[in-house]
């Protein structure tokens, strides 16, 4: 592991959900695992009045709920906490600005990473201020959680003001995705190994599935979720992230702009959606009262802060084609819901069927080869093909290699924000999308956006605890295919 310079963390939204369940708890593992942590400084930050230690205390708190208690150790909790401190700053005070200031003058030379855990609409106004009490150092970087904006134009406008601080290789616009132990296995898988390369093009791939599905609901963050629904919340960076790294090019290099020139050409390779294709080739739906793993749940409208007859949609499934030599014509269909029958991230590369079949008691959906990547919860890889049972007769079956991670490497596996923030420490942006990137994604999902908003229908009903609304299966059933699931 390659040490890491000293460095101060600013971590605005410091009491938030998102610092306490996930940011908080990725960097103590990161302290204990690594060798020198000299030089760590962590400060979190918000609006409440609070001493250091009543900081620490809900810290530890929320880290004894969401760290694993067989990783949970007193000791190294204790030289954690040494390294964390609070400060009170209004977002919107520049005032507050200065107090922050005297902490960090101490030692202005440190790598100095400023993440923004807030509402987006905060951003702009936390960086103009920072940049205003001169709090910006040619070392600093700032880190934007996503949604980063509602639509292209609030995306720009933030990108704007954002880029009027900070230089845009200061800017880490972060999708936890991305750092995600299987997704870079995805890009080692693709670009590590020459079997892959010569079949992934419309030649031998007859159509692409990629799901991300929950069991959970909207989890008390209920306000915000219904102001963001799930085409925001996962298809436009998630979702389509996914689909960057399985379909790009393979980069000159792994630099930075390497990867990302191309995830770019994958975006701006997205067949437009014209007002026709909203209607035909997406689905939105929102769940109903139902039952995941045999206990009850509520529907959407009857969890908290959801109003009466909301229009949100808690599913999408939608069909998207790329418009370029390697993938015309392949459908690459992408899912994702709250409140659905498993909790799944996956791949699934469907390949054609033989052009002619030798042995007639195989045909159709059995017939073909297919590849599983399997991104949660248990990670690993599986490879469908054809084998003879043994016997006489020459009768074949499908059987599959299954490589799992967990198996094969038997250690814990890093939480994505692990990983992410370990590179925006020490300068790594590969991980990170750039603004170009960000508009291209907006770009092609804003027709779906302003089709929705035109359709005087209702999202589709689904029930909690199923795959969806009738309509996802008959999205792809209607190409003659099927989701995994459905076969
Ligand atoms: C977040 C979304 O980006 O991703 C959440 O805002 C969602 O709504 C979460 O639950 C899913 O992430 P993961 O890593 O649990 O699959």
């Amino acid at each position: 592991m390659i040490p890491l310079e000293a460095f101060d963390l600013i971590l605005f939204g410091g009491s938030g959900d998102l610092a306490m369940r996930k940011l908080l708890p990725a960097l103590y593992y990161r302290h204990r695992d690594s060798h020198s942590t000299a030089g760590w400084r962590i400060v979190g930050v918000g609006r409440e009045e609070l001493s250091r230690e009543a900081y620490l205390e809900r810290v530890e708190a929320a880290a004894r709920k969401f760290i694993a208690p067989r990783d949970f150790d007193d000791e190294a909790w204790v030289a954690f906490a040494r390294c964390l401190d609070y400060a009170r700053v209004d977002a919107r005070q520049a005032g507050d600005f200065a107090r922050l200031g005297s902490l960090l003058s101490e030692k202005p030379a440190r790598v100095r990473v400023f993440y923004l855990a807030t509402a987006p609409g905060l951003f702009s106004a936390i960086c103009h201020n920072l940049g205003a009490a001169g709090l910006v150092t040619p070392d600093s970087r700032v880190v934007l959680e996503k949604p980063l904006g509602r639509d292209l134009a609030s995306a720009r406008e933030i990108n704007e003001l954002v880029g009027e601080v900070f230089r845009e290789e200061q800017i880490y616009r972060i999708d936890h995705y991305l750092g995600k132990e299987t997704v870079q296995n995805l890009i080692a898988l693709r670009f590590g190994n020459t079997l892959f390369e010569p079949l992934w093009s419309r030649a031998c791939v007859r159509d692409v599935q990629i799901t991300l599905a929950e069991t959970v609901g909207v989890e008390g963050r209920g306000e915000f979720y219904d102001n963001t629904g799930a085409l925001r919340d996962m298809v436009q960076n998630h979702l389509l992230q996914l689909l960057c790294i399985i379909a790009m090019e393979p980069p000159a290099s792994i630099d930075p702009d390497a990867m990302r020139d191309e995830k770019l050409k994958v975006l701006r390779a997205l067949r437009p959606l014209t007002r026709e294709d909203v209607a035909t080739r997406t689905v939105r739906g929102q769940y109903r009262a139902g039952a995941i793993n045999g206990r009850p749940v509520p529907g959407y409208q009857e969890e908290e802060g959801i109003p009466a007859g909301s229009r949100t949609e808690t599913f999408v499934a939608l069909k998207a084609e790329l418009n370029n030599w390697r993938w015309a014509g392949v459908p690459f269909y992408l899912r994702t819901g709250k409140r659905m029958q498993e909790r799944l991230a996956e791949v699934v590369v469907n390949f054609r069927e033989v052009p002619h079949a030798l042995f007639p008691s195989v045909s159709g959906e059995r017939a073909a080869n297919r590849l599983v990547i399997r991104l949660q919860p248990d990670e690993g890889l599986e490879l469908h093909l054809l084998a003879k049972v043994p016997g006489d007769e020459m009768r074949l079956r499908p059987v599959a290699l299954n490589l799992d991670f967990a198996e094969t490497y038997h250690t814990r596996q890093w939480d994505a924000y692990e990983r992410l923030l370990m590179d925006v420490i020490r300068g790594k942006l590969t991980l990170f999308m750039r603004r170009d990137e960000l508009d291209a994604a907006w770009r092609w999902i804003e027709p779906i956006l302003e089709g929705w908003e035109q359709d005087p229908a209702p999202p589709r009903p689904y029930t909690a605890g199923t795959w969806g609304p009738a309509a996802s299966s008959a999205l792809v059933g209607r190409d003659g295919l099927a989701w995994l699931q459905d076969t």
